[in-house]
């Protein structure tokens, strides 16, 4: 009996230490992080928990002092504080740190304060340690890993490796992650490049990442260039579905200098380039909130739901606010391609014009519970349209904002009464003070929201009766 009972216990214990993923993680610029204390960081897990993402991988620069061993310390002690099981794993980051890579023995130090933490992920019962870059200082590794006991479960960004570079590696990853998860110029998204990497690793695990947007405007950082978002969001947590990876990471969390942060805006974390220009210009007022909305929905179909249940039907809408050709592009490129700013182009550099790699739409997706539903699209004081969904769950649009201007309007109707209904800001033929801003803004209605509306308006009536 008692044997019986233990042996149960020990196999229930192999099955959870041999479980890798799935997981989603969004990836947190620690260094925009420096006016956190521990509350704050709870009130971001808990914004990530409502999206159910399952943790945040904390990208640490060089060197290990000041901000970022206090913003260590105040996240761990938030992920112990917060309800939930929120986990943090740390992603080394060998090209942002202002002391160049890091030294092995930095990164032994803060995993043998860490790794151990119970809110430190673990995958197959082994910390989960990723990198931005790192392929100068790969002969580290082996040392690593041995200096943390039971070892480590390594999946490097050694993106610039390629999937044919990542082979000679495998005695020192358990994995891989691929930074490589933008479109390339005009193009879509594809997902090529991911199963080329799940195949290099050939068995081993692959951490697939997910960017909603690419836009920096940071000259003195020699990054000053955009690259395809439209579509994007979507079209990659569709592809994420195909793919099928062991772990997904959201890039990012709050790196407001590439424009692809899903977090609220924190506007102390705003960064401003050696040079002085402020990343503030083109964030400030871009709410991207709204892409977190359906996170419920695409992260429940990546684990393996292939109908999770619909509470509130949802639309959610992105936009840039006037036409790419409009404005002064300044030293921003369409695509990272080489320019008097831009001095590490990647494996897509080639130039193309602003306006070739981004298209004047708008794309929404609408969350649908039952069929008939209609989705209804306006800008302006131009027509509005009515587009049936086609059906239940995800459903997917782009329209051409050419020649038009105004607010933008979008709902769901059902019955010809809205179910949901949001507003966003006008676009405009061009910019008031000549600069464009190819950043976008993002919003989100759902039908909990508008039942609120109609209860806070239903309160308003009876206050103002009274
Ligand atoms: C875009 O797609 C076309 C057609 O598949 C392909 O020929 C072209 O190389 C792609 N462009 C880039 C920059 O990947
Ligand atoms: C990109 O994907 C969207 C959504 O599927 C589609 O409407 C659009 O035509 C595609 N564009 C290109 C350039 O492939
Ligand atoms: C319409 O657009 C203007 C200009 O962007 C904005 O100030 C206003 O708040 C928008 N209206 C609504 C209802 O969102």
């Amino acid at each position: 009996m008692l044997s019986q009972f233990l042996f149960l216990l020990c196999t229930a214990a192999a099955a959870v230490n041999a479980q890798v993923g799935p997981a989603v993680f969004a990836h947190v610029i620690v260094g925009n992080t420096a006016s956190y204390d521990v509350a704050q960081w709870q009130t971001e897990i808990g914004v990530a928990q409502e999206a159910t993402i399952d943790g945040f991988v904390l990208n640490i620069g060089t060197p290990l002092a000041g901000t970022t061993q206090t913003q260590i310390a105040n996240a761990f002690a938030a992920a112990a504080a917060q309800p939930g099981d929120f986990k943090l794993l740390f992603s080394f980051d060998y090209l942002g740190g202002s002391d160049g890579a890091w030294v092995a023995s930095d990164v032994e130090s803060v995993l043998s304060q860490y790794a151990g933490n119970a809110a430190y992920y673990k995958a197959n019962g082994q910390p989960l340690v990723s990198t931005f870059e790192g392929t100068s200082n790969t002969g580290d590794w082996s040392g690593i890993s041995s200096s943390v006991p039971g070892g480590i479960f390594f999946m490097p960004d050694w993106t610039s490796l390629g999937p044919n570079g990542i082979g000679q590696y495998s005695d020192i990853i358990q994995g891989a992650f691929s930074w490589d998860m933008w479109p390339h110029g005009p193009n879509n998204s594809t997902d090529d490049v991911d199963k080329s990497w799940q195949s290099a690793l050939s068995g081993k695990s692959y951490m697939m990442g997910v960017s909603p947007w690419f836009y920096t405007n940071l000259p003195g950082y020699h990054k000053a260039w955009v690259w395809r978002g439209d579509d994007t969001w979507h079209l990659r947590w569709m592809e994420v579905l195909d793919v099928k990876p062991q772990f997904v990471e959201i890039v990012t969390w709050n790196d407001y200098g590439e424009s692809h942060y899903i977090n609220d805006i924190d506007e102390a974390g705003i960064p401003s380039d050696n040079e002085g220009n402020s990343a503030a210009t083109y964030v400030n007022g871009y709410d991207h909130s709204g892409w977190r909305s359906l996170l419920p929905y695409y992260i429940a179909m990546y684990k393996g739901d292939s109908a999770p249940a619909i509470d509130e039907e949802i639309i959610q809408y992105w936009y840039r606010l006037a036409p790419a050709v409009s404005g002064s592009a300044g030293d921003v490129t369409g695509n990272d391609c080489p320019s008097s700013v831009n001095i590490a182009p990647t494996t897509d550099s080639t130039c193309y014009p602003i306006d070739q790699i981004l298209e004047d739409a708008v794309f929404f997706t609408a969350l649908i519970k039952s069929l008939p539903a209609t989705i209804t699209f306006q800008i302006g004081d131009e027509d509005p349209e009515s587009i049936p969904a086609t059906q239940v769950g995800l459903n997917h649009f782009s329209r051409s904002f050419t020649g038009k201007t105004g607010n933008v309007t979008v709902g769901i109707e059902r019955d010809g009464s809205p179910v949901a209904s949001g507003t966003g800001p006008a676009i405009m033929d061009s910019w008031p003070n000549g600069v464009a801003v190819y950043n976008a803004w993002v919003g989100s209605a759902s039908s909990a929201s508008a039942t609120k509306t109609r209860r806070d308006l239903r309160q308003r009536k009876r206050s103002s009766r009274l």
